[in-house]
């Protein structure tokens, strides 16, 4: 066997040990958000309940019980509101009204009560920073005219030049091209020009206006009176701009940017967590914060202010263990003397879906150096992106899941180009491949387009045009294939969600190779992920929930470690598993992906006889309940072994004695399962490869 990958290897790098700070952390019973695994869903293209081709809020209602399965504490909902759509939904015109295309307020309130009946909270997402140039208060402004008080709360300025046709400044907008329009006065003639840090239908409120902050505070109350959890607050670190508008300098010091991170936010997420905070129930803010400086990130999160923010820093890492190692630590860092939880986030409705970002040579997400038709591996990226979930599922805080990462679902790069619409794509006359690639309606079901995201008889395509391939990739196919995305996603939600180590705390680094990253929560759970193209050994005593594709070879697998401790090993077999509540058993998250496909070099360079597989079935009757995981280095030759809830087992035998894979080598004297000691013995089936 390859040494376990804790021993004889190098010492840890960097970070060993970082606990929260506990003063901050006190318990108390509402501190749900400290762990909570948050689900995102983008309305329009979760599932379409009246047929139109368009996802709404029926669609997420029928699917509730799909949520609930999967085992997620809240769902985050993209704005719902009534829009123009000029970008997805992030143009509001009425934030207290729902678009009539998604449903009505009424059905709003009755999607928040039923998902909340399921044990699932609702967070809104509120965009604080423009506004829809369709909203009452923009219109009001441009009929109102130069200097008029419905022109205060945007940010209306003359131009330069004698005729003031030049821009007011040169700021260059999130979407590409310039942050200012101009506008016609009543005449016809040339007048002011307004701010839009994004596209020219969302100009920018003016935050230093009280009836701008007023106004954002009474829709905070709004949604919290409707009983929303939380929200996420859109561009949290924009809205407040240099009044003299100057030009960005080339490197801005803390706090000298004229329009992102300026310290007088501060001051409002203070109000706004007194609002939240004026409820019974703990009332969350979540920021959209893409901050380079991790240190000025955190000040939003002290305790006065936002609950928790994205953590984009890791998202946008290479499949690289050395940097996931260092953002995990500068992360942990950076929260522990504020006392907020760290987030950990692989995708959202902006980036690119990380199975074909994990595909690419440069795995790394940046806005500005998206690659739409840079060769991917798809293969390759879904099991980076297995063990990706894996491991941000072991780090200390919450989670999020952009809905369709559960099915492993990848950018779709060739969208008719008329069905594209993201201003992003738009704005940079194609330069930018946009973001339509990853909001693609989701498949639920069938073998062909809609997949069932629409139901039977519907009227209308998907407003996005799925692609063939997800006929594998749909709800239904998954679910009854262990070996899944969705299966691994529920699998490791089951687990975190019970195991007290999971989610809030802190961890410790174990001593590993450069390629491997391993951690201990609590005193018993490991997670190690292997970024190496080559097996590496277990540690002694570990017990392995396997997710490994039967035919994934050469490595380690993603896998999930149960409650189940291997007291010895050898021919003779002795297992003794523990309820998953008990103390002393060794728990472990293990995943692994290495850094090409299986191919026969690779395969030479491993043991001969690496990767052949075996089934293992418990003799009937013998497998008590749901409890016996069990990991077994079932011969010298053999590791990894699991077993799902019926009590099957998967054993990767690594010998080249082919001989042994067929015959019944592993006894079982005794297990001990959910504390119930039955006497059983297991024998090889069926080897697989
Ligand atoms: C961030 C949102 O996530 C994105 O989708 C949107 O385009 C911008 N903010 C502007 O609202
Ligand atoms: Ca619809």
């Amino acid at each position: 066997m390859t040494d376990s990958v804790l021993e004889g290897t190098a010492p840890p790098r960097g970070l060993t040990h970082v606990e929260p700070c506990a003063s901050l952390t006190s318990e108390n019973n509402d501190t749900w958000w400290r762990r909570a695994v948050i689900y995102q869903v983008y309305v329009r293209s979760f599932a379409d309940g009246n047929g139109d081709g368009i996802g709404d809020l029926a669609g997420v209602r029928a699917h509730l019980p799909y949520l609930e399965e999967l085992g997620v504490d809240a769902i985050w909902f993209t704005p719902w509101y009534v829009s123009p759509l000029a970008d997805g939904g992030y143009d509001v015109a009425d934030y207290r009204a729902i678009d009539p295309t998604f449903g009505s307020l009424e059905e709003a309130e009755r999607l928040i009560s039923e998902a909340r009946a399921l044990g699932i909270r609702t967070i809104v997402d509120i965009v604080p920073n423009h506004v829809s140039d369709q909203h009452p208060w923009f219109r009001a402004a441009l009929a109102s005219g130069p200097g008029s008080p419905e022109r205060a709360r945007f940010w209306f300025h003359p131009g330069r030049g004698a005729s003031g046709d030049e821009m007011p400044n040169g700021w260059v907008s999130n979407f590409s091209g310039p942050t200012w329009t101009r506008t016609r006065n009543p005449d016809g003639t040339p007048g002011e020009w307004y701010l839009h840090l994004f596209s020219a239908q969302q100009p920018d409120l003016n935050w230093s206006h009280p009836e701008v902050r007023a106004e954002h505070e009474a829709i905070l109350k709004f949604w919290l009176d409707r009983g929303v959890a939380g929200v996420r607050i859109d561009s949290a670190a924009l809205l407040v701009k240099d009044p003299a508008l100057p030009e960005v300098p080339p490197e801005p010091g803390p706090g000298q940017h004229p329009n992102t991170d300026r310290d007088e936010l501060h001051e409002i997420y203070r109000r706004w967590r007194a609002v939240a905070d004026s409820y019974p129930d703990s009332r969350i803010l979540v920021g959209e914060i893409w901050l380079p400086d991790i240190e000025r990130f955190a000040k939003y999160l002290r305790p006065d202010e936002l609950h928790t923010a994205f953590n984009f820093d890791f998202l946008a890492r290479p499949w690289d263990a050395a940097s996931l190692k260092a953002s995990i630590d500068s992360t942990l860092v950076a929260h522990a003397p504020v006392g907020a939880p760290a987030t950990w986030v692989l995708s959202n409705h902006d980036v690119t879906r990380p199975v074909t970002r994990y595909g690419q040579a440069d795995s790394a997400f940046a806005f500005a150096t998206k690659r739409a038709g840079t060769p991917t591996d798809l293969a390759l990226g879904r099991r980076r992106a297995r063990a990706a979930a894996l491991l941000c599922a072991a780090l200390p805080g919450s989670l999020y899941i952009y809905q369709g990462e559960e099915l492993g679902l990848d950018e779709v790069q060739d969208l008719p180009v008329h069905q594209l619409q993201d201003p992003m794509y738009l704005r940079s006359g194609g330069e930018d491949p946009g973001r339509d690639g990853c909001r693609v309606p989701l498949p639920w079901a069938g073998t062909c387009r809609p997949f069932g995201f629409s139901p039977t008889g519907a009227t209308g395509e998907p407003w996005l045009q799925q692609p063939d391939r997800w006929a594998a990739l749909t709800v239904e196919a998954q679910e009854n294939d262990p070996n899944s995305m969705l299966a691994l996603y529920g699998a490791m939600l089951r687990i975190r969600r019970s195991d007290p180590d999971l989610g809030d705390g802190g961890l410790r680094w174990l001593p590993s190779a450069a390629d491997v990253l391993a951690f201990a929560r609590g005193d018993g759970f490991l997670c190690i992920t292997n970024f190496s193209g080559a097996p590496i050994g277990l540690p002694p005593g570990c017990s392995v929930l396997s997710t490994a594709e039967a035919k994934a070879p050469g490595a380690i697998h993603p896998a999930l470690i149960d409650a189940c401790g291997v007291r010895r090993i050898g021919p003779d077999v002795t297992i003794t598993s523990a309820p998953r509540t008990a103390a002393s058993a060794s728990r472990a998250i293990v995943t692994s992906i290495p850094w090409r496909l299986w191919t026969p070099a690779a395969k030479a360079a491993t043991r001969p006889g690496s990767g052949s597989y075996a089934r293992i079935v418990a003799r009937p009757g013998r497998t008590a309940r749901s409890a016996s995981t069990w990991n077994v280095p079932c011969t010298p030759q053999a590791r990894i072994a699991s077993t799902d809830d019926s009590g099957r087992a998967r054993c990767r035998a690594d010998t080249a004695d082919a001989a042994a894979v067929r015959t019944p080598v592993i006894q079982v004297a005794s297990i001990t399962a959910m504390g119930t000691p039955v006497a059983g013995s297991l024998r090889m089936r069926r080897p697989v490869m």
